[in-house]
């Protein structure tokens, strides 16, 4: 194996890249099949479950609650569900390590237990804000005190009896969203979140999946309280978030076909692909599938990319895709302006100055702006020794960059990939072999 994934992984160009793979499955989806199978009634059977360390962060909050989680196979997991009423005082500290749908989730559900939980993170997450989700809870009634004026983790959470709210918020997250539809379904009465634009839906579409009544008009979404949810199967697609990363390394390389096969392509998540086509992008849906959540087989050839300008409303569903997009900006003729993208400056890194950093170090024409980057292409990047700012994203985009250079990349910290897409090096080793 070439690329080792360590926390030194040397990455070397390549000419080409082809072949059929598939990704692991979604984050998202699978933090949120974890949560409503231990508040439901009865066993939910999930596949394609990812074993990121996101995730399993998820399913030990779970098992210290005293939900029986049992791993059967690789992303084969049974959730024994305790139901609404049925989790139990965690013995200690809910550790969410370095993930933001862990932590704000969990706050929103926390907030509605008969007990007491204290939630913490690593550094990352631990200045990540909170009052999105704090300001919104305790309207609803929820006892939260958190560190730094009650923004930041630590938090200490009293759960309490809530009452539903309608609650304008001020960003389209679909953290905060979910947050409150989890509170939403202890909460007295209906509670409504209104989003400035639709973030990404995975929430409500797992909601009906199991049972729980969810409305819907355009940009508002309202959840009713809740007397039992149902126990089902859950399969987890790939996740285009990591199927991403191969879409652009295909785009970059000469004479390239890859197929990308199982991946979800909910429409609250293809902003990459409008983004990626819009540059000239050569990528095609086929065999789609529309179950709980389409699913399709994405086949993506070499392409001349051309720069674009983005703007915030056409990110959103590409929100985590802002770090390769910034690499195929890199590589594409002409110049990429992003903009309406400050959200990016409170992910696991801030994106936006990592991504200039990084792709200043690999001899691209970048400015860094409050909102966004403006990158200017070039035809090859130079090689260079990069760090990927702790966060799995960046690691991740500096190895699709070094695909592209005149003698490859050291990215120090590649361990950081573990977060979302264990086996990352190794599958990118494969293709490039
Ligand atoms: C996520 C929502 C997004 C995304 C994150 C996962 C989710 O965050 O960036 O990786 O699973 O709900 P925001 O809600 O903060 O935009």
């Amino acid at each position: 194996m070439k690329f080792t994934g360590t926390s030194h992984t040397f990455v070397e160009p390549t000419d080409t890249l082809n072949g059929e793979i598939t990704v692991p499955g979604d984050k998202s989806i699978s933090h949120r099949a974890i949560i409503l199978g231990s508040i439901a009634e009865g066993t939910t059977e999930i596949t394609g479950l990812l074993e990121g360390e996101d995730n399993i962060r998820t399913i030990n909050a779970f098992r210290s609650m005293g939900v029986n989680i049992e791993r059967v196979s690789p992303g084969e997991f049974t959730v024994k569900g305790v139901g609404l009423r049925g989790l139990s005082e965690p013995e200690d500290v809910i550790y969410a390590g370095n993930s933001g749908t862990t932590a704000r989730l969990l706050t929103g559900l926390l907030s509605a237990q008969d007990f007491f939980t204290v939630l913490t993170g690593d550094a990352s997450l631990r200045g990540r804000p909170m009052s999105r989700v704090i300001t919104p809870l305790s309207k609803m009634g929820a006892t939260i005190y958190g560190r730094d004026g009650g923004r930041c983790l630590p938090l200490a959470i009293k759960g309490s009896a809530l009452r539903g709210v309608e609650y304008d918020s001020p960003v389209a997250s679909a953290q905060v969203k979910s947050a409150l539809l989890l509170a939403g379904l202890y909460a007295e009465g209906d509670t409504t979140v209104n989003e400035p634009r639709v973030s990404r839906d995975h929430t409500e579409r797992i909601f009906e999946g199991f049972g729980a009544k969810v409305r819907r008009d355009g940009t508002s979404v309202t959840v009713s309280q809740a007397g039992s949810l149902k126990g089902t199967k859950v399969v987890v697609p790939g996740d285009l978030s990591s199927a991403a990363f191969f879409i652009v390394a295909a785009a970059i390389t000469g004479d390239s076909h890859l197929v990308i096969k199982d991946v979800g392509v909910n429409p609250t998540r293809c902003g990459i692909i409008d983004i990626l086509r819009r540059m000239g992008c050569g990528i095609e849906f086929e065999n789609v599938r529309n179950g709980t959540e389409p699913v399709a087989d994405i086949v993506v050839k070499s392409s001349t990319l051309k720069g674009v300008e983005i703007s915030g409303d056409e990110l959103l569903p590409a929100i985590d895709e802002f770090p390769i997009i910034c690499v195929a900006a890199a590589l594409a003729e002409g110049k990429t302006v992003i903009s309406g993208a400050s959200e990016l400056r409170v992910k696991e890194s801030d994106r936006i100055s990592a991504m200039a950093t990084v792709l200043g170090k690999l001899g691209s024409v970048v400015e860094e702006r409050e909102d966004g980057i403006v990158i200017e292409g070039v035809e090859e990047l130079k090689s260079a020794m990069v760090d990927c700012f702790d966060d799995h994203r960046i690691a991740m985009s500096a190895a699709v960059a070094a695909l592209k250079t005149n003698g490859g990349v050291q990215i120090d910290g590649a361990e950081s990939v573990e977060i979302s897409f264990p086996g990352f090096f190794a599958l990118l080793s494969k293709l490039t072999l």
